[in-house]
């Protein structure tokens, strides 16, 4: 008998071959680039063994009652599983899957590229290029912070946390704080030194958020958050919109509590064209692209589907949540 998959979205094609030659599955594809519409979502996943999610696609418990009893594996796109309701989707006994490390390295690209590019004032200046303000060399001229003796913190030194720590040291970085649950054993390899958060926001020269949204870290980037960085300050987000609370980040960068942001990440996705923090040219916004270099999503895209093909043979799944 087959077993019925849902993907709900185009995925790379390293991903859908995995799928569509494993034999013994039928697949149903949500055949386009933009996101299903939640009502064609609760029908395409009726009567699913298995369902291949990007993190845009909320799983709760309305869409596991819609899959009904056949539902056995959930397979995200991301390493991130937010979207994912795991309380309900452990009450059912569903297997998940997930995509950790293989996109480590993208993102942490990503992250230090965002940094540079809003303390080195990069959009700015390729849009000064273009509109003619560009007159001369001039020695005043959008000057920005640089990394060298500088003070970074991480917050949240996981696998992409240490990834971009790895990736700053070079620059010159003097100290490398992190916060977060616990100490971590790796931080030695770059002289990471575990700080209370009060500590970290206080004394950092940037800002590096990391963590995954949980409860805990939501809306943790507020008021009283900015109020305590200096004035100088970066702050990089390339983990989750709702870590932050941009109506604060609004008033920090506008106020000259902090010099810029550069969000890779933001509440809601896409933000809307009309939104303030895109007024601001000491806000650097990207499209949540972090992972998106062609090789990185090729594999994100196989190992998706190795982990719903797991799933729903019951065998091991090559990156299975444990939750
Ligand atoms: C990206 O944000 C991911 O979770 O993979
Ligand atoms: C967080 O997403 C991590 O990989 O550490």
């Amino acid at each position: 008998k087959l077993m019925k998959v849902f993907v709900t979205r185009r995925i790379p094609q390293e991903g859908m071959k995995i799928l569509t030659t494993a034999g013994g599955c039928e697949v149903s594809l949500w055949d386009s680039d933009e996101p299903v519409p939640r009502a064609d979502l609760l029908k395409g996943v009726q009567g699913a063994h298995g369902i291949l999610c990007l993190l845009s696609d909320k799983i709760d418990a309305e869409v596991l009652d819609a899959a009904g009893p056949n539902l056995k594996v959930i397979s995200t796109l991301s390493v991130g599983f937010d979207h994912l309701a795991l309380d309900e989707i452990k009450k059912r006994g569903i297997r998940v899957g997930y995509t950790p490390d293989v996109l480590t390295d993208a993102t942490a690209e990503l992250t230090v590229a965002l940094l540079l590019a809003t303390a080195r004032r990069l959009p700015e200046g390729v849009e000064e290029v273009k509109n003619g303000g560009w007159s001369s060399w001039k020695p005043l001229w959008l000057c920005g912070y640089g990394l060298s003796g500088s003070t970074v913190g991480v917050i949240g030194l996981g696998r992409i946390g240490m990834a971009i720590a790895r990736r700053l040291m070079p620059f010159g970085v003097k100290r490398l704080l992190y916060s977060g649950r616990t100490a971590k054993a790796n931080a030695a390899e770059v002289n990471g030194e575990f700080v209370s958060l009060d500590t970290l926001v206080s004394e950092s020269d940037f800002i590096v958020v990391s963590c995954s949204l949980t409860p805990e870290t939501q809306g943790l980037c507020d008021k009283a958050f900015f109020s305590k960085m200096k004035n100088t300050a970066i702050f990089v987000n390339s983990s989750r919109g709702a870590v932050v609370n941009q109506e604060d980040l609004y008033e920090a960068l506008t106020s000259g509590q902090i010099a810029a942001a550069g969000l890779d990440v933001t509440t809601p996705e896409p933000l809307p064209t009309n939104h303030p923090l895109l007024t601001l040219k000491n806000c650097v916004v990207l499209p949540h692209i972090g992972s998106a270099t062609y090789s990185t999503r090729g594999v994100m895209g196989a190992l998706s589907a190795q982990n719903l093909l797991g799933g729903l043979q019951g065998t091991d799944m090559p990156s299975e949540l444990t939750f």
